[in-house]
């Protein structure tokens, strides 16, 4: 049958079945806290149950009410950032054509990103840009009080509204946010946006199901029927009624925890496919800003190969050994191509005559992944069996079942995430923000 599969048969000149089998204990109490909702956090658990609980009839309000915005739209400017902005991302770059943004013709909007970050000249270059086109946004911030996309919003707003005027702006602008509390609340209320709710009970970082990844997607064309079904799909097999062996989610929190304990400190989510980039980037988000507490958690970070094998792939196989690697392997791709012969071969690359690229793909993966274990880097391989999305579903929701039962295991609050504060103190008192007179006081002493 086809399915998503993790492979940790890779683990164990490292760590030994009996570690994981102890750890499975451990692991499945943790499961159970998630479940019962009896852990720190447990306010924030609606995302647990959610691909089953957005039934037919919400997906249908969805799709019907963005067909007109999806008609008359060529790119889509999703204001956001952090958990409001990677899940979108992730599933959109994932699916999208590589050269959409270059080729003519294309009947669904694209999408584009602003309030991701504080760049001048990228919003300058945006505006040029959508000096030209026809464009309309969605803006999602939960707490509606986030300086980058606001700032962003701010001047977005301003420049739709001149370009096409108060009324058409007004249709062109969706806000996704709290669904009583905010600037956004309040300013999508005022104006009379069509807006949509995130759920109180959801956190930024696992909120790709809700209108946060559901709007955006539905409007460029993602079927998010199939987004979501995979998830359901995922939410049954990692269901705690699921032995452990058999349950992906468990077995790869069980896992990865006890490869950390036995020293491994940063996971390396390696893809061999370039489409999943954003993938690993909103997958950084999630364990992170999970587990990254109270001086624990095992660093997150990733690698886009066989790109980086020439970049970062010396460290990996011979750096500091803190490595363990899971790698995504896409098993088939959307479109076949074989490699030509050549008469005069000087590439020397006849010997792969009539081979498909993938297949080429394929073998640097496994030789990689050979030569990775020998230099002591650990392997976990969840392969999936194409790159659309349902198993994009599946995936996602996978890993948001294992994040919640991992920090668990680790023993901290796995959906707060009170350091992101720390910065944002600094920043508001460097920028003079009224209310910070104190801490602009203390901060300039220090400079
Ligand atoms: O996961 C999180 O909580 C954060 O990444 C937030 O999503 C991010 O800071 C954006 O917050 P907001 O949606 O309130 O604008």
């Amino acid at each position: 049958m086809e399915q998503i599969k993790l492979d940790i048969s890779r683990v164990y000149d490292f760590i030994t079945a009996d570690e994981i089998q102890q750890l499975s204990k451990e692991t499945l109490t943790a499961q159970s806290t998630l479940y019962q909702g009896s852990g720190q956090g447990n306010d924030f658990l609606g995302w647990l149950h959610l691909p089953s609980e957005v039934g037919d009839q919400q997906i249908s309000e969805i799709e019907t009410a963005v067909a007109g915005l999806r008609e008359k739209t060529e790119l889509l400017v999703v204001v956001g950032i952090g958990g409001s902005y990677l899940g979108a991302r992730a599933v959109n770059d994932a699916l999208a054509h590589n050269f959409a943004h270059l080729k003519k013709g294309q009947k669904a909007p694209h999408m584009l990103f602003a309030g991701q970050n504080i760049g001048e000249d990228y919003m300058h270059e945006l505006l040029e840009l959508l000096d030209e086109q026809s464009y309309s946004i969605v803006v999602i911030s939960k707490s509606g009080t986030t300086t980058e996309p606001a700032l962003a919003f701010r001047i977005l707003k301003n420049h739709l509204e001149e370009k096409v005027g108060l009324e058409e702006a007004r249709d062109r602008i969706i806000a996704v946010t709290d669904s009583s509390k905010g600037a956004l609340r309040q300013l999508a209320d005022e104006e009379g946006y069509r807006s949509y709710v995130i759920p109180d009970n959801v956190g930024g970082r696992f909120s790709v199901f809700t209108p946060v990844g559901l709007i955006p997607l539905a409007i460029c064309g993602v079927d998010i029927r199939e987004l979501l079904r995979g998830a359901q799909e995922m939410s049954h097999r990692c269901d705690p009624s699921v032995p452990f062996e058999e349950n992906p989610a468990a077995l790869y929190a069980a896992t990865r925890n006890a490869l950390y304990r036995s020293g491994k400190k940063i996971e390396l989510l390696v893809n061999y496919h370039n489409k999943l980039h954003y993938v690993s980037e909103w997958w950084k988000q999630l364990y992170g800003e999970s587990e990254g507490k109270e001086g624990k958690g095992i660093f997150p970070a990733a690698v886009d190969n066989s790109t980086d094998l020439h970049s970062m792939g010396q460290y990996i196989q011979e750096g500091e050994r803190s490595l363990m690697e899971t790698v995504i392997s896409v098993e088939t791709t959307d479109h076949q191509m074989t490699i030509p012969g050549d008469s005069a071969n000087l590439d020397q690359l006849n010997y792969l005559e009539g081979k498909n690229i993938d297949h080429v793909n394929k073998m640097a993966e496994l030789g990689t992944i050979l030569a990775h274990l020998d230099g002591g880097v650990p392997n976990m391989r969840i392969s999936i069996p194409a790159l659309n999305a349902r198993w994009l579903g599946q995936l996602l929701y996978f890993f948001e079942n294992a994040c919640g039962i991992s920090g668990y295991v680790l023993g901290i609050n796995p959906f707060n995430q009170p350091g992101v504060e720390a910065y944002k103190k600094n920043m508001f008192a460097l920028l003079e923000k009224p209310g910070f007179e104190e801490e602009t006081a203390r901060i300039k002493s220090r400079l």
